[in-house]
């Protein structure tokens, strides 16, 4: 695939087949992710590839979560779907003083996620970006081990091999392109 097949090819993938993704493609994916253009060089991201001890811990806070908001039954739909999620990475971005900097810093780590998801997706590997709830708690940080007050998460990624790859959603979608003199 060419590198315009892998950008336009590239899908957000809702649910996966069963079974690891092989770690030689996750380490050449965070390889990508890396290479994100980032201003001043900050390197402001962690990536986080939680074992099943932190995957359990994260699905019980987002139930936990649910469970308060939108009850039992959304609860225990996520707890099954999120239990299938094959692949598990979380991008987190630390905190500036300066809001310039943390404005560049978050714009750095959303195209590190993007290098992420299109490098997978050129071996074959779907991906989803969510930023549910569960994403802003400070738990979740405190359960990667970092101090909620100097880092925010900006992505929780799942991936594996697409169990069902969703329609083109862009088709008719213009491209907004403001040609000026
Ligand atoms: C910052 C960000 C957050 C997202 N959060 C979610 C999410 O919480 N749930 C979800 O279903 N999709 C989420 N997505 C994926 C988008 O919904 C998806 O990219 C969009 O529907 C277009 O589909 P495509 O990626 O297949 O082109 C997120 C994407 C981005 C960039």
């Amino acid at each position: 695939m060419s590198a315009q097949e892998i950008l336009l090819g590239r899908r957000t993938v809702h649910t996966f087949e069963p079974g690891p993704v092989d770690p030689s493609i996750v380490e050449r994916a965070l390889e990508c992710a890396v290479r994100a253009p980032n201003h001043k060089l900050t390197a402001p991201w962690k990536f986080f590839l939680p074992g099943p001890e932190t995957v359990s811990a994260i699905i019980d806070l987002n139930s936990d979560l649910l469970l308060a908001t939108k009850g039992p039954s959304a609860a225990e739909h996520k707890r099954k779907s999120w239990s299938r999620m094959p692949g598990w990475l979380v991008v987190t971005c630390r905190r500036s003083d300066d809001p310039v900097r943390w404005r560049e810093d978050w714009a750095a780590c959303a195209c590190a996620i993007q290098n992420f998801m299109l490098s997978l997706w050129s071996e074959g590997i779907a991906s989803k970006w969510s930023s549910g709830p569960v994403t802003r708690d400070p738990r979740l940080l405190q359960r990667l081990g970092l101090e909620a007050a100097d880092h925010d998460v900006v992505g929780l990624v799942w991936f594996g091999v697409a169990a069902e790859v969703p329609a083109t959603a862009r088709d008719g979608h213009e491209v907004h392109t403001v040609r000026l003199p």
